[in-house]
């Protein structure tokens, strides 16, 4: 499992915790946060080591080649900045990135939580127009066709559900009136479409 714009790498180390004989990456390009828990998860397993995860520092723009075909899931939650305009926006470079580190039938998991009043100049610098369902099937959904992914399901959790998500930043956002938690659940497809079909 590859989680990208992996934070503290909170989500990581817990999934690595409770299932020991699955591989867990996690990638930033901020290396920062990870400082911590990257030094913790060589130490032995009695003490909090965790010999099932990898922590990478790398943009989602920049993914490095060895990385290729490896992920049967990748998570990206609570994007911001770079991240969070490429998902939102359906960037074609990222999204294809996102599918070249992705096995066959590869789920691809997407939670974005925001604010529409207090994040509008945010949204509006990364020129997201929206993120209704509609904006979602209408403009998202053909570019992630493009890029080889199909979208399954895509939908608003409400707060009741939001204890579920396991990362540093959904219990951050946790609670705040006026922040919602969108999702986006892609399948991995054998076909992306390229631009370039010059015939051989
Ligand atoms: C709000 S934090 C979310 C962290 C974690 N996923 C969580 O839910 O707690 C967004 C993360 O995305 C990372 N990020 C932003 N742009 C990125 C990019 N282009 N490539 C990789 N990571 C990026 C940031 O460094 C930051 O750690």
């Amino acid at each position: 499992m590859i989680d990208i714009g992996t934070g503290d790498g909170f989500f990581v180390s817990e999934c690595a915790r409770q299932n020991p004989r699955k591989f867990y990456i996690g990638i930033d390009a901020n290396t920062q946060p990870l400082e911590k828990i990257s030094e913790k998860i060589h130490r032995k397993p009695s003490k909090g080591g965790l010999p099932n995860v990898l922590f990478l520092q790398a943009a989602v723009e920049d993914l490095p080649p060895e990385l290729d075909g490896v992920a049967d899931e990748v998570h990206v939650h609570f994007p911001w900045g770079s991240l969070l305009g490429a998902v939102a926006t359906g960037n074609e470079g990222v999204l294809r990135n996102l599918r070249r580190i992705c096995s066959a039938d590869a789920l691809l998991e997407i939670l974005i939580g925001f604010d529409p009043v207090r994040d509008v100049s945010e949204l509006k610098r990364l020129e997201i127009p929206s993120l209704s369902l509609d904006y979602i099937d209408s403009f998202l959904a053909p570019r992630y066709v493009n890029a080889g992914f199909a979208i399954i399901e895509r939908g608003v959790l409400p707060q009741s559900e939001w204890v579920k998500v396991q990362t540093s930043w959904a219990r951050r956002l946790k609670g705040r009136a006026g922040r919602s938690l969108t999702y986006i659940i892609g399948r991995a497809t054998d076909k992306s479409h390229s631009k370039a079909s010059a015939p051989i």
